[in-house]
C-alpha cells in the first residue's frame, strides 16, 4: 500500500525497514529515502533503532549460561546501555539470581498473549528482565501444538509487537540446556549467539551440537544467526586439561574464541546474595573477566557504527 513520505510528501510503497519509524506517541512515520529519514530523525534515527539481540546458548547444562547472561547484562547496563534480559529456561534462575520473581513471566507473553511491556520487571538502572517460571514447561507444550510455520517464531512475533527493539540497546536471551522449542524460539529471535563452554573434555561436543543447531535453523527457518563468540568458562590455569581445552578452542575458533572466564567462587556466591558480580565483588577475577567481555561487545558495536557511517 502506498504511503506518503513525512518529509517530502512523495508517495511510495515501503519496502525497507528504515522506511518506517514509530514515534514515542506510537504514530507511524514513513520515509521514502534515508536522507528524508535523517532529515526528520537525525543521524541516530535509524542506526540506534534496533536492539542487538544476543542469545546465550549451549545445550549442555552448567556451562555458565545464566552467569554469563546476568553478568553481561549487568555490565552493559553499568556502562550506560539499556538492557533487557529474557529468561527462556523454566528453572527461572535469572529472577532468582537477581532477587526478583515477576508476577508474570515469559509464559504469559507467549501463551496468554500478555503485552511484553506489562511483563517486563526493572531490576537495576538500565536493566530489565522478563522472568521465567516452571510454567514455561507448559509453554513448550503449547508451542508444540502451534502450526509448524509459527511454532519457532512465537517469541520473535510477540517481542516485535512491543517497543522492545527501540527501548533497549541490547536484548540478551538466557537459554535452557536442551534442544527444545523455546531454544529454537530464542534462536529465531536472535541475530547473534554467544556459546559459553566450560573447559572440560566434553566441551567440544557441546559446541558442535550448537553449531549443528545453527545450521539447521538456517536451513529450515531461513534465519541466519551469527556466531559472535565462544566463551571459555570455569577456566583454571592450574589444570592441564583446562589449558588443553582452551588451546583447542583457540585453534578452532581463532578470534571468535573470547578471553576465558576464570573459575571464581565470587561468581558462584553472587546469586545466593541476589547480587550481580559487580555488586557482590567488583574487584574479583569474575568481575574483571566479565567486564572484558562487556567491553568486547561494546567495541563490536562501535565497529558496526563505523562501518555504517562509511557506507
Ligand atoms: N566462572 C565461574 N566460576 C565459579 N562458579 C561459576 C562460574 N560460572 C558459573 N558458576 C556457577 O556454576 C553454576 C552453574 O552456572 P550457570 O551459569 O547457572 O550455568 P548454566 O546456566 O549454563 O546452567 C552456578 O552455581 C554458578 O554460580
Ligand atoms: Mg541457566
Amino acid at each position: 500500500m502506498q504511503k506518503l513520505c513525512v518529509h517530502c510528501d512523495t508517495p511510495f510503497v515501503p519496502t525497507f525497514v528504515y522506511q518506517l519509524a514509530v514515534s514515542k506517541t506510537r504514530e507511524r512515520q514513513y520515509f521514502c529515502s534515508l536522507p528524508c529519514r535523517h532529515a526528520v530523525l537525525g543521524d541516530g534515527g535509524f542506526r540506534n533503532r534496533r536492539a542487538r539481540r544476543i542469545a546465550v546458548l549451549n545445550h549442555k547444562g552448567g556451562t555458565g549460561k545464566t552467569t554469563t547472561s546476568v553478568s553481561l547484562a549487568a555490565g552493559l547496563a553499568e556502562r550506560g546501555k539499556r538492557v533487557l534480559l529474557v529468561d527462556t529456561d523454566a528453572q527461572g534462575n535469572v529472577g532468582l539470581s537477581l532477587g526478583v520473581s515477576g508476577e508474570h513471566s515469559l509464559y504469559h507473553v507467549l501463551v496468554e498473549d500478555m503485552h511484553p511491556d506489562d511483563v517486563v520487571v526493572p531490576v537495576r538502572k538500565n536493566f530489565d528482565v522478563i522472568t521465567s517460571s516452571q510454567l514455561l514447561a507448559a509453554a513448550e507444550i503449547w508451542l508444540a501444538r502451534q502450526p509448524i510455520e509459527t511454532r519457532s517464531k512465537a517469541l520473535r512475533q510477540r517481542l516485535s509487537i512491543s517497543e522492545v527493539s527501540k527501548a533497549y540497546d541490547y536484548v540478551l536471551v538466557d537459554c535452557g540446556p536442551s534442544l527444545n522449542l523455546l531454544n529454537q524460539n530464542a534462536l529465531s529471535y536472535a541475530d547473534e549467539i554467544i556459546i559459553p563452554v566450560n573447559c572440560d573434555y566434553l566441551s567440544l561436543v557441546g559446541v558442535k551440537q550448537v553449531l549443528g543447531t545453527l545450521r539447521n535453523m538456517e536451513k529450515h527457518l531461513m534465519h541466519t544467526v551469527r556466531l559472535s563468540g565462544v566463551l571459555p568458562t570455569f577456566y583454571d590455569a592450574r589444570t592441564k586439561l583446562a589449558s588443553e581445552v582452551l588451546e583447542t578452542l583457540q585453534d578452532h575458533f581463532k578470534e571468535k574464541c573470547l578471553p576465558a572466564i576464570r573459575s571464581n567462587t565470587k561468581l558462584a556466591e553472587a546469586p545466593s546474595r541476589r547480587k550481580t558480580i559487580f555488586e557482590h565483588a567488583p574487584d574479583s577475577y569474575g568481575a574483571e573477566d566479565y567486564l572484558r567481555i562487556v567491553d568486547w561487545l561494546l567495541s563490536g558495536e562501535q565497529r558496526q557504527q563505523r562501518t555504517n557511517a562509511a557506507a
